[in-house]
């Protein structure tokens, strides 16, 4: 196994780049720093969402970026997300209209429900008071509708247990293409994984280092002795090796940063692999007790 990682073929046919740059918690004012010099790295695939507050800064920097002729739409991959707040049949398409004008796109790539519980009209927060009833049948029908339309070119979900995808393919006209959890070393989705793998819904995984520096519940993955020891063994860093884990297990990475550095190396995780006695180790992992 080489260089042979780069996209994903999802069932709708289209190819995902198999390494995303993460937004969420990127500040407004460095997100679109990072997305610009992400692209001119070399990524083709940047994962947003309307709730993350940073999409009409990220359209500003894409549009200068198609205007300078540094890539072209049709070769990139635009992920966002329906935001809880919207999931009232009606307001979908409205959803994805106020995202592609703050994107200043016509269509993106990927639409996901970004969770599965449902909040009040115009509420923010996840507060108790917030909630409401959840009906997602009809939210994905709206959703269809919206791939049906050509202006979500491939739709899912993210955040949703293995029950709860189950539930949503028995009533799915158009199946959901992908599935987006938290997912690492230290939080592998074992049966979420195998059961999106029967089911041919690829799995895309954000939070793919383990969010060092929010190590309240399951402590800082990257210095976890399996992932330092192959990446001295390797010579790549824990970073690299955490994510050449998620590709080499079939799932895209969604890695966030916004330092130049990090970026960077972010995306050197192709080329090479980690062999299989070394990529063995990674079950032996103690998982998050969640
Ligand atoms: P920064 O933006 O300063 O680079 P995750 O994607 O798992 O949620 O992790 C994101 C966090 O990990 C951010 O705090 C980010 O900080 C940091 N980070 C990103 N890339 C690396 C890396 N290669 N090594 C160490 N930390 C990283």
């Amino acid at each position: 196994m080489s260089d042979d990682i780069r996209f994903f073929q999802l069932n709708t046919g289209a190819k995902m780049p198999s390494v995303g740059l993460g937004t969420w918690q990127s500040d407004p004012g460095l997100v679109g720093q990072a997305v610009a010099i992400a692209i001119k790295v070399g990524y083709r695939h940047i994962d947003c969402a309307q709730v993350y507050g940073n999409e009409e800064e990220i359209g500003i920097v894409l549009k200068k970026l198609f205007d300078d002729g540094v890539v072209k739409r049709e070769d990139l991959w635009i992920t966002s997300k329906l935001w809880c707040t919207d999931h009232a049949p009606e307001d979908v398409p409205e959803a994805l209209n106020r995202t592609l004008k703050d994107l200043q796109l016509d269509y993106v790539d990927l639409y996901l429900i970004h969770w599965p519980m449902s909040m009040k009209k115009g509420s923010v927060g996840f507060k108790p008071e917030n909630l409401a009833q959840p009906d997602i049948p009809s939210t994905w029908r709206a959703m269809e509708a919206l791939y049906d339309s050509g202006k979500a070119r491939a739709i899912g979900v993210s955040n949703f247990s293995t029950k709860k995808l189950g539930d949503l393919l028995e009533v799915a006209r158009v199946p959901p293409a992908v599935i987006q959890v938290e997912c690492h070393p230290s939080w592998q989705q074992s049966k979420l994984h195998a059961f999106c793998k029967s089911k041919g819904v690829h799995l895309t995984g954000f939070s793919p280092l383990g969010s060092p520096g929010t190590t309240w519940f399951k402590g800082d993955i990257l210095k976890h002795p399996v992932l330092t020891m192959a990446a001295e063994k390797l010579g790549k860093s824990p970073a690299q090796v955490a994510l050449r884990w998620g590709l080499q297990m079939g799932h895209s990475v969604l890695p966030k940063s916004t330092s130049e550095s990090r970026i960077k190396e972010n995306f050197d995780v192709f080329g090479w692999s980690t062999p299989e006695d070394l990529f063995a180790k990674f079950s032996e992992i103690e998982q998050a007790n969640l």
